[in-house]
């Protein structure tokens, strides 16, 4: 093992259920319209369906096919959600089996919909310490814990994956600095209790969101030596559009800069964003020496945010 090793992102895919649902479908089965959800959310349509390890699967081997990847050349799967399969065991064992790869450690990461960015943190750590290769996914099928008649959460869920090849190399990779951080005395604020469905305070989540992925992005520009002006491109979590346009004004970073899916997938936690930063990547958002920042709340609270050095 070298005294620095980093690591940097080979290959990325997304896997989102076919079935479209649009506010108007919402509407017609319950008290509801496209108009509130549009200017409420900036959602358009959600995909709905399938199981959270199927996701994950079909967005790790997109992954892997677009590094060149074997799955036997992967290390560990590092699985992003708040909505496994089942409580035991955990998800990602059944990822790993599913794409293929014959060995190493897989472990689920539930952080709420901060979960991707603590587990590229984690990655990271894996590989300073001597993994060569991971695959980071986040994943989920929220639509399995969303009550269909409360338009207060229905409206704003999505499922669906996306997924990251990260590879080891000496020095100091693309990750230039991480920031995570929880609040646990906010817990009532979004839960879901076993056999049950999520709730959540969505005002006081909204007021406290903007503030934490402010101060938390502002932590990592500040860590990675940069100003908000460095910044090439934003991946928010995809929560609320308003949220996104608030967080985006106070940290004086131009909304253009910012990658929106909200439109299309709605509020997918752990998968949001490298949903966004593999959309960003397939639309030719992403340059060579770009910074990129990723941020992100959920519940407990939860936050997370990273600047990454696009590139080799
Ligand atoms: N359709 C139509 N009307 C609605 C709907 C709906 N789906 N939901 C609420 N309303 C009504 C309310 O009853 C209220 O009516 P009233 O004025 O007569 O009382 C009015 O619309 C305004 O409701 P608010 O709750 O004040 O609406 P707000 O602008 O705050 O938007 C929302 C609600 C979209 C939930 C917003 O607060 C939000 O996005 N919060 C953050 C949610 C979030 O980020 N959650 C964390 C992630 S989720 C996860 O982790 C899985």
């Amino acid at each position: 093992m070298s005294a620095s090793r980093g690591g940097i992102v080979t290959g990325w895919g997304m896997a989102v259920p076919d079935k479209v649902v649009t506010n108007d479908d919402l509407a017609a089965t319950m008290d509801t319209s496209d108009a509130w959800i549009r200017e409420r959310t900036g959602i358009r349509e959600r995909r709905i369906g399938g199981t959270t390890s199927q996701w994950a699967i079909e967005a790790g081997l997109a992954a892997l096919e677009s590094a060149g990847r074997r799955p036997d050349e992967i290390d560990s799967v590092i699985l992003a959600t708040t909505t496994p399969d089942q409580i035991i065991p955990g998800t990602s064992p059944r990822v790993q089996h599913g794409i293929g790869i014959p060995g190493g450690g897989a472990f689920d990461l539930n952080a709420a919909c901060s979960g991707f960015v603590y587990a590229l943190a984690v990655a990271h750590g894996l590989l300073a310490i001597g993994a060569e290769r991971l695959l980071v996914i986040g994943s989920e099928t929220l639509s399995q814990v969303t009550d269909w008649s409360d338009r207060s959460v229905a409206v704003l869920v999505g499922d669906g994956a996306g997924a990251l090849v990260l590879e080891a190399v000496d020095g100091p990779g693309q990750l230039l600095s991480w920031d995570v951080g929880a609040d646990g005395s906010l817990v009532h604020l979004l839960k879901c209790d076993h056999g049950g469905t999520l709730s959540m305070d969505g005002k006081e989540i909204f007021r406290r969101a903007v503030r934490v992925v402010v101060e938390s992005a502002e932590t990592v520009i500040a860590k990675a030596g940069l100003t908000t002006d460095d910044i090439d491109l934003i991946v928010p979590h995809q929560a609320n559009l308003r949220i996104i346009t608030a967080a985006c004004q106070r940290l004086a970073i131009p909304e253009e800069k910012a990658v929106m899916v909200i439109d299309r997938y709605g509020n997918t936690s752990s998968a949001s964003i490298p949903l966004a930063l593999v959309d960003a990547i397939d639309s030719g958002r992403l340059h060579q020496g770009d910074h990129v920042l990723l941020t992100g709340f959920g519940g407990g609270m939860t936050w997370a945010s990273a600047v990454l050095r696009w590139g080799g």
